[in-house]
């Protein structure tokens, strides 16, 4: 028999709390879900009134909400009370790589997972079984548990290992029919209380049990494998752009090959998001650490040769634009690291615009769901030049039409669906000539455009 859980206690209100413990709290209506966060305007935004206002977009969690927000599913900035009535605690903090000290630029920093762990020590006063949700280093459960044990009021802690694989975008719909639920831990006991919980919507067969360890490096590997395949297709994706050969042909030829597979071998101007540089940086710090150098640098290549995509495209747009792109106007179509997510972090458009500025460059950004605000603090955050120049050079719009009104050129960054359907020969009509379009996700019908009159660089098709 194991513990029935009746509340649950996250801390972390973010991409992945927020969204986890809502569809928790929606298939499990006898579990009181309490996310909890130290930011509190996050914290406001998930309880506004208007439940599209939330802080995360993602189709249909707004509806989530809605239906559990006030029932079983509460949003607090009280964390200390959460922890202490909650049975189970699931810690879905930020672990960013490092900027400072050793292992920076690779390592995890783990300084907010140690926050909490201290805090769940000091106030726990009786047993708790706490769950890491973040994506961790592998043996971290091992510096928790010491934490726990050793700063705690002699209660006991079971850890478990319940990384999430959710894919921002489509988060509702993996987390509601997610391919597996991975739990690692000790505690038989333990690991069956978190497995009820998701038994109440997931079946059982998809639910894999292990030890914690490996759950816990299943969770980097798991991002290394998907980032690997994307920095595959993309390093073909320049070998077809010289051969004459057709990316998008190529992954479909290959895909069809079952022990390959069709998914995730879209070509793009580069993977971002907050998750795949930093796990992979991660893993090949960790692989050094054990001394494996043949292993850390096969996994950085993935790294590397995504840097290389995004130069790569910037490089082209100025090549092309006859070597200079000083005092031209570049519409950025997206700034999300992806369609149908408000994420921005890691996205290849800040990368590809800071590369594109330091040739003096006048941007216009016009994303369907990004805000000026992000998009202002993107360029800030990577210090190449002052705020002031980055606002005089980056120009963010609300209306497509307008971004490209009277543009030398225009750069898709995101697949957004509505890019297809514009009216491009109304785009071409206002735009400067020759009208160049530079699609790096390979989204826009290229022949129209090009019978239209434009010039078209799609990645990874060869002329
Ligand atoms: P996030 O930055 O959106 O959210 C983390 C939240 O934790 C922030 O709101 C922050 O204020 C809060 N926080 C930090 N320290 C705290 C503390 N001591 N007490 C209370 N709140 C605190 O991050 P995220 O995207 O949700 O990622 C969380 C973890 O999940 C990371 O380890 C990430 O690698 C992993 N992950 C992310 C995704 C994804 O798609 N974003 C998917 C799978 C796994
Ligand atoms: C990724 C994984 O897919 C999730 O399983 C994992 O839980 C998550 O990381 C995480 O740990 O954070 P996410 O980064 O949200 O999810 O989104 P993806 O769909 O994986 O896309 C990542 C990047 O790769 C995006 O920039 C996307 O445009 C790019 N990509 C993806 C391609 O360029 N081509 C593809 O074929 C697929």
């Amino acid at each position: 028999m194991s513990k029935k859980i009746t509340k649950i206690c996250c801390i972390g209100a973010g991409y992945v709390g927020g969204p986890t413990m809502a569809v928790i709290a929606q298939k499990c209506p006898d579990i009181k879900v309490t996310v909890v966060d130290i930011n509190s305007r996050r914290i406001a935004a998930w309880n506004d009134e208007d439940v599209d206002k939330i802080p995360v977009y993602e189709p249909g969690l707004s509806e989530v909400v809605a239906e559990a927000r006030g029932r079983n599913l509460f949003f607090s900035t009280e964390v200390d009370k959460a922890i202490d009535e909650a049975e189970m605690i699931f810690i879905s903090v930020n672990t960013p790589t490092k900027t400072y000290g050793k292992g920076k630029g690779m390592a995890a920093d783990l300084k907010y997972i140690e926050l909490c762990a201290r805090q769940i020590a000091r106030v726990a006063k009786d047993d708790k079984i706490v769950v890491e949700k973040s994506t961790l280093p592998v043996r971290t459960a091992g510096a928790l548990k010491s934490i726990l044990q050793n700063t705690g009021n002699g209660v006991r802690f079971d850890i478990l290992s319940n990384p999430e694989f959710l894919a921002e975008g489509t988060a509702v719909q993996d987390l509601l029919a997610p391919d597996r639920v991975l739990i690692g831990g000790d505690s038989e006991e333990s690991i069956r209380a978190l497995a009820d919980v998701y038994a109440n919507w997931v079946p059982e067969k998809n639910i894999l049990t292990t030890n914690v360890w490996s759950s816990e490096l299943s969770k980097l590997t798991a991002n290394a494998f998907l980032a690997q395949r994307v920095s595959s297709i993309n390093a073909l994706s320049e070998l077809c752009e010289k051969t004459g050969a057709d990316v998008n042909e190529v992954a479909r030829a290959i895909g069809t090959d079952s022990r390959i597979g069709p998914k995730f071998l879209k070509a793009s101007v580069g993977f971002g998001g907050s998750c795949f540089q930093k796990d992979i940086l991660n893993l090949v710090y960790i692989a050094k650490s054990y001394g494996l150098n043949e292993v850390a640098d096969y996994w950085e290549q993935v790294v590397l040769m995504n840097d290389h995509q995004k130069h790569r495209f910037a490089d082209n747009i100025i090549t092309t634009l006859y070597n200079t792109v000083s005092g031209k106007k570049i519409a950025f179509l997206g700034w999300a690291f992806k369609k149908d997510t408000n994420d921005t972090r890691e996205s290849a458009a800040i990368h590809v615009a800071d590369y594109l500025l330091n040739e003096q460059a006048e941007i216009v950004v016009y994303d369907p769901k990004v805000t000026e605000e992000q998009i202002y603090a993107d360029l800030d955050y990577l210090n190449t030049r002052d705020e002031k120049e980055n606002r005089k050079l980056v120009t963010v719009v609300n209306d497509p039409y307008k971004a490209m009104k009277e543009a030398h050129a225009v750069a898709v960054l995101t697949e957004w669906d509505e890019f297809r359907a514009y009216d491009w020969q109304r785009v071409y009509d206002t735009m400067l000539k020759p009208s160049f379009v530079f699609d790096g996700r390979a989204v826009l019908d290229r022949e129209q455009l090009t019978d239209m009159g434009f010039e078209v660089y799609t990645i990874g098709v060869g002329r």
